[in-house]
């Protein structure tokens, strides 16, 4: 991991708010595993203070880009979409660990929720490249916010989407679509990232099909390695001290994960 100087080569708007940044970074993607993220220092002069962490949306080896696709939230999201092309910027990573892979020839179904999705994205794209069958669902609160099919479509072989308010795909959660593909001819492993509402409840379905599921957990933080403790998530009791960290009873999520078992996870509302 560096503090890779990266170059903004676009930065554009690709759904309702929602932003796609492509950054030369040849450093940071010669060597991003899917679910790893990236720390950006988005202004020099004073606020915001803090980077903003943001996942691995996709990476071209050759050209030595990494993608980062992000919703205008926030004072931290709100400058970054205001940077044009030709910008410098200092881009910490590829921090965390990153997804572990499925069995061989697994079926896999990756679940994500609002901006949830650019982990799966990069992921999805890994998997379908090895010959993984890939199912994506994408729950969104409306149409507006749903990324465009050029975007999801290299990630999977199949792609279901569900709004609140039903104005695109199947109208309700994405955790309904995932019931479904539970029933049916079950994944053999589920990711998901998104809300932590989200998480929890899919967690909980995949726990009740007794079907692995990893989640990419989402916190503030700070530092992004590990030495401020601002992003710890509490573990299962029974699995304290397996964090692999010095701390016994949370792991940090910038690096202990953000990707952990969901049965890991303390799931608390
Ligand atoms: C490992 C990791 C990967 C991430 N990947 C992405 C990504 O690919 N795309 C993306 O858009 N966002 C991602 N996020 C979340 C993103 O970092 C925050 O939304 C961002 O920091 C918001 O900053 P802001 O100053 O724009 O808004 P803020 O004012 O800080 O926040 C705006 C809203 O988002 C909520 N929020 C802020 N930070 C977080 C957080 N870390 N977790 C949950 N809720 C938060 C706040 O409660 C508030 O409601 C990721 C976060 C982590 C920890
Ligand atoms: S953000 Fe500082 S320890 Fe994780």
């Amino acid at each position: 991991m560096i503090d890779e100087q990266v170059e903004v080569l676009a930065n554009d708007e690709v759904a309702e708010e929602f932003y796609m940044a492509r950054l030369q970074a040849p450093y940071i993607a010669a060597r991003a595993k899917p679910g790893q993220f990236v720390n950006i220092q988005v202004s020099t002069g004073g606020a915001p203070l803090l980077r903003i962490p943001l996942s691995v949306c996709a990476i071209d080896l050759d050209a030595g880009w990494i993608e980062v696709l992000y919703e205008n939230l926030g004072p931290k999201s709100e400058v970054l979409s205001r940077i044009g092309r030709g910008v410098s910027m200092a881009c910490l990573g590829p921090l965390g660990n990153g997804f572990a892979p499925p069995p061989a020839g697994a079926r896999t179904c990756l679940v994500g929720g609002g901006i949830g999705v650019p982990p799966m994205l990069y992921w999805g794209s890994v998997l379908q490249r090895q010959n993984y069958p890939v199912t994506l669902l994408v729950g969104a609160r409306n149409k507006g916010k749903h990324l465009p099919d050029e975007l999801l479509a290299p990630a999977a072989s199949v792609v279901r989407r569900a709004s609140d308010d039903g104005s695109l795909g199947q109208a309700g959660l994405v955790t309904d679509l995932l019931q479904e593909e539970l029933a049916g001819d079950a994944p053999h492993a589920v990711y998901c990232c998104g809300p932590h509402g989200m998480m929890r409840a899919v967690a909980a379905l995949c726990r009740e099909s007794a079907v692995p599921c990893q989640v990419s957990l989402e916190e503030y933080m700070a530092c992004g390695i590990g030495i401020c403790v601002g992003c710890a998530v509490e573990l299962q009791p029974d699995e304290q001290g397996a964090a692999g960290s010095d701390y016994t009873r949370y792991g940090r999520i910038c690096v202990d994960g953000p990707v952990f078992d969901a049965r890991r996870v303390k799931w608390e509302d």
